[in-house]
């Protein structure tokens, strides 16, 4: 069967890019189906270093067309910025390989200045969001306030729309003492929404036409499992549904298609903003985990630049998300990060007023109150960048990854042992 999803199984930044960019040289179509320019991955562009919001990796391969689907949240101006860099790099970005569902929301400078006030007023209960207006865009879509990408297809009414949100948005702002969105903003906006009129389509009939002709799809989740509206931290989240049920929903297709649905998890865990995190570390084993911030593969966002919070791997909400999800796979990254340790530890249950649990609790204070029950498993020294093949990893090494593929009931066929593309190492 023609689609594949593949799903951040941890507060994101897992590594997901390259698995796409490895998926996608068999994909025909690869799909983004929620989320806005709060993701970032980091891809090659030849010799440079590139970073994505938008656009998914599979732009880099030339027969792939990349859909954004209509359970996003688009910000025009970041995608013509995004259309421009591409193409100043030679890579063809004309809408016959870009297509935007005329579904999608658009955001508004009123969400961004939204986003910021909110942010702000929640004081130390901020959510710690990226600030790209994702919260406010999609709190206007589900509160049928929303404007549609559709509606760009049209400037003169897109601009009423636009004015229609922004003009009491400024009223609010000048009330709490904030910038308002000044006319250079609004002037943007437009100017990207005529660039972005011949990319908009009917996304949904677009992907079910080519599945019915037999085309290779491949779903692109951004964010992570855990920061799900749904599923996650709440309020510690983001507003959208990157797990499972938001590919279906954001791009419009069906069940009986999916073959596979991989997730994508980093061998420790690492959070970047607000939020419960049971197993995160201080001092200078999360130095360790983290990096200096030299390496663009270090633990320091790509869309904020902030350094992320790290940990041991929890594989109660590992496990979690493998229900969630379906995972049918799972892969493995930066194993490499973790050679050098003495021994390391895996969450395998919480403990929780008295309680052994082996499933997260639904509420914040719960999971705050958690404590991890661990168990050690033997670190290994060696280096394991240059391993392709199992033969070729420390058995420590090995075994830990076997417990990863026990704790949670699925296979792990992949796993990444270094930034390159050929830095995987294949476990069967
Ligand atoms: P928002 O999506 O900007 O509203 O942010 C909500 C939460 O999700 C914050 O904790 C962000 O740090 C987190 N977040 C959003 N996008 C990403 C991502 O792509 N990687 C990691 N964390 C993210």
């Amino acid at each position: 069967m023609p689609v594949t999803i593949m799903i951040g199984a941890q507060w994101g930044d897992e590594g997901k890019g390259r698995v796409v960019d490895s998926l996608a040289t068999q994909a025909d179509v690869v799909a983004r189906y929620s989320g806005g320019d709060n993701a970032g991955h980091t891809v090659f562009v030849g010799e440079e270093l590139f970073k994505l919001h938008l656009i998914p990796s599979g732009i880099l391969h030339p027969r792939t067309v990349c859909v954004l689907g209509n359970g996003m949240v688009i910000n025009p101006v970041s995608l013509v910025k995004e259309i421009d860099q591409l193409a100043a790099m030679g890579i063809d970005v004309t809408p016959d390989r870009l297509i935007i569902s005329t579904r999608a929301h658009v955001i508004t400078p009123a969400h961004i200045a939204l986003d910021a006030l909110r942010e702000r007023a929640l004081g130390a209960q901020a959510i710690g969001t990226t600030l790209r207006g994702i919260g406010p865009a999609y709190l206007d879509k589900v509160g049928r306030s929303g404007i549609r990408a559709g509606s760009m297809r049209d400037l003169a009414e897109f601009e009423a729309l636009l004015r229609a949100a922004i003009d009491p948005t400024n009223d609010h702002l000048r009330e709490a003492g904030a910038d308002i969105v000044d006319e250079a903003r609004v002037q943007a906006i437009l100017d990207a929404a005529q660039r972005l009129q011949p990319y908009l389509q009917d996304t949904t009939a677009y992907l079910n036409r080519r599945l019915r002709d037999g085309s290779q799809v491949l779903c692109e989740g951004a964010q992570g499992t855990l920061l799900d509206v749904d599923h996650g931290s709440y309020p510690f989240v983001t507003s959208s549904n990157p797990s499972v049920g938001g590919a279906l929903s954001g791009l419009g297709i069906g069940p009986k298609h999916i073959d596979r649905v991989i997730g994508v998890a980093k061998c420790f865990s690492t959070r970047v903003g607000a939020g419960p995190m049971p197993t995160e570390l201080d001092g200078p084993l999360a130095d360790r985990l983290r990096g200096t911030g030299e390496n663009f593969w270090d633990e320091f966002g790509t869309t904020t630049g902030r350094p992320r919070r790290c940990g041991w791997l929890d594989a109660v909400l590992l496990r979690y998300a493998v229900e969630i999800n379906g995972f049918t796979e799972l892969v493995i990254t930066k194993l490499d990060v973790l050679s050098g340790f003495d021994e390391l530890k895996i969450a395998v249950a919480y403990e929780v007023d008295g309680q052994r649990l082996d499933y997260p609790p639904a509420t914040v204070a719960e999971i705050e109150r958690a404590q991890p029950v661990y168990e050690t498993l033997p670190g290994w020294q060696e280096p394991v960048g240059e391993a392709r093949r199992l033969d070729d990893l420390p058995e420590n090494a090995a075994a830990y990854v076997r417990r990863i593929a026990e704790l949670c009931g699925v296979p792990v066929p992949v796993v990444t042992v270094g930034p390159e593309r050929d830095q995987v190492v294949q476990m069967a």
